[in-house]
């Protein structure tokens, strides 16, 4: 049994004073909170610009439970004449996950499934866990077979379950069911998480079809509705 992972994803919000506020609002929320700590692990993935004043801050703050940091993308190639990008190896030993072929990013970016096959053998040779966004099984690359169940993690992301201007549309739970399973016995037993919509209302109900974490958009902005997600887990 996987430890739900709670991931953050911030996308293009929060600078790094904001990240510090945000991360000392959630330490003063969570203290008195009663909160199944062994069974989540916290993961933020906020913009590269606040990842080393988060990792700088977390080093001397205490929290209940397992706070880690995330990255939201990562470079397809190593270091190099890569103008704007950040690699792999730039990035080891400040975060332990990142996410790689997120629905934005392949709309807004262009990125494609063969880039996140490159991506993903970047992060596993450097020890980071890629969070493998897909819609359907054909975003999911060919070459994760050859990394083992624990080396990476996958995430069912329907985009049209994507918040948008601060509504939520969840998946359908079923579906959800559906999805995992299927994914479970097809591409292996990698840890599964889902995302779109997820707030503190839903949150029981999609642990129940066997979610295994999320990834949280819009409700991972505001400490309080974060919290509440992390109090129904
Ligand atoms: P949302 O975003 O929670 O705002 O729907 C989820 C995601 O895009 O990862």
């Amino acid at each position: 049994m996987y430890k739900k992972l709670i991931v953050a994803n911030w996308k293009s919000n929060k600078n790094p004073e904001e990240a510090v506020q945000w991360l000392e609002e959630l330490k003063q929320k969570t203290e008195n909170l009663a909160l199944k700590t062994e069974n989540f692990e916290v993961v933020i993935c906020p913009p590269f610009i606040d990842i080393p004043t988060l990792n700088n801050r977390l080093k001397v703050m205490s929290f209940k439970f397992q706070v880690k940091v995330g990255a939201q993308d990562v470079s397809p190639f190593d270091n190099g004449s890569y103008t704007g990008a950040v690699s792999a190896k730039q990035m080891q030993g400040l975060i332990d996950y990142c996410i790689v072929g997120h629905s934005e990013r392949r709309k807004n970016f262009g990125e494609t499934t063969a880039m996140v096959a490159s991506k993903i053998s970047q992060l596993v040779s450097q020890k980071i866990k890629p969070i493998i966004c897909a819609e359907n099984q054909e975003n999911i690359p060919d070459n994760l077979k050859s990394f083992s169940t624990d080396s990476a993690v996958i995430m069912f992301e329907p985009s049209s379950a994507i918040s948008i201007n601060g509504v939520f549309r969840a998946e359908d739970p079923a579906e959800v069911q559906k999805v995992i399973t299927d994914w479970k016995a097809t591409v292996g037993n990698y840890q599964m998480l889902y995302g779109g919509s997820v707030n503190p209302e839903n949150t029981k109900q999609l642990l129940e079809v066997r979610a295994e974490g999320f990834v949280i958009g819009k409700a991972s902005l505001s400490v309080d509705s974060f919290t509440g997600i992390l109090a129904n887990v």
